[in-house]
């Protein structure tokens, strides 16, 4: 990161607790302005949950959230709309309307929030489908197209109101391999050509690898280490050298339950 680069997001002891349970335990973490944080880690670390909170779906137990300069815990309803409106999301499942075309579906933000004239909305709509590869689908419907490509469409819907920061939750979850990677390449070319902050959770390390610039890894709630590519690939620490090797054995304990599931299976 050089000087002049800014935190777009800066967390301070991020703390959730669900019943007792604690999910997300002192979270702090800053996110440059312009490039692509990754947070990675495997399943039930706290990933979505850590997301869920930076778009204000969720409200911490203790902590706070600056986004853009502006704290967004404890705020109002409609000050989270306006946070909001310099966002784009990608979630898990996020679907398109099966009854509008694709045209329809990328051009429902702008309806909602803006008062442009239906040309003009047809005019972005355009740009944003040819910035995901989809010029010229408008009017297909989304049982036309493939699951890569409903993906693509959710994207040019994410970023229909020209946000600051894209969040994306598994974006390659239930694609292939290649339309998985097809995706990466797009996330690296609209955070490239529109220098829009990305925020990246995946458990999926080739992914994370090949667009981040900065990876976070999470467990149990804890940021274990953060660093470039390079710099997490070199880690000393065995949890992360295991995760990244995708070994069963090593510093990640089977869960005890298991265990004992494996040992009664041995057993009978
Ligand atoms: N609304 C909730 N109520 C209770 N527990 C939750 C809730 N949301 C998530 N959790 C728990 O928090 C943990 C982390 O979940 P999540 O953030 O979805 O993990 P990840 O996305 O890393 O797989 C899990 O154990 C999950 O069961
Ligand atoms: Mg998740």
């Amino acid at each position: 990161m050089n000087n002049e680069t800014k935190n777009i997001i800066e967390i301070k002891n991020l703390v959730k607790t669900f019943d007792d349970r604690s999910v997300l335990d002192g979270i702090n973490l800053e996110i440059p302005e312009g490039e692509i944080t990754v947070i990675m880690g495997g399943s039930g670390c706290g990933k979505s949950t850590l997301l869920r909170h930076l778009v204000g779906l969720l409200t911490p137990t203790e902590g706070s959230i600056m986004i853009d300069g502006e704290n967004i815990v404890g705020i109002s309803e409609n000050g989270m709309n306006c946070v909001r409106r310099k966002f784009g999301m990608l979630f898990q499942g996020a679907a398109l309307f099966n009854s509008l075309t694709v045209g329809e579906n990328v051009a429902l933000p702008l309806r909602e929030h803006t008062d442009l004239k239906d040309t003009i909305i047809q005019i972005i709509v355009k740009v944003k489908l040819e910035l995901v590869g989809l010029t010229g689908f408008e009017h297909f419907m989304p049982h036309q197209i493939s699951g890569g490509m409903k993906k693509r469409v959710a994207l040019a819907r994410a970023i229909a109101l020209d946000p600051k920061i894209v969040f994306y939750d598994e974006p390659g979850a239930g694609l292939d391999p290649i339309t998985a990677a097809m995706i990466d390449q797009l996330i690296l070319d609209l955070s490239r050509k529109l220098r829009i902050t990305s925020v990246v959770v995946t458990h999926e390390m080739k992914s994370a690898f090949r667009i981040a610039d900065k990876i976070v890894i999470l467990r149990k709630g804890k940021i274990l280490e953060t660093g470039t590519g390079a710099q997490i690939q070199n880690s000393k620490n065995s949890y992360v050298q295991q995760f990244i090797s995708g070994e069963p054995d090593g510093a990640i304990p089977l869960m005890q339950t298991s265990e004992a599931y494996l040992k009664g299976l041995l057993e009978t």
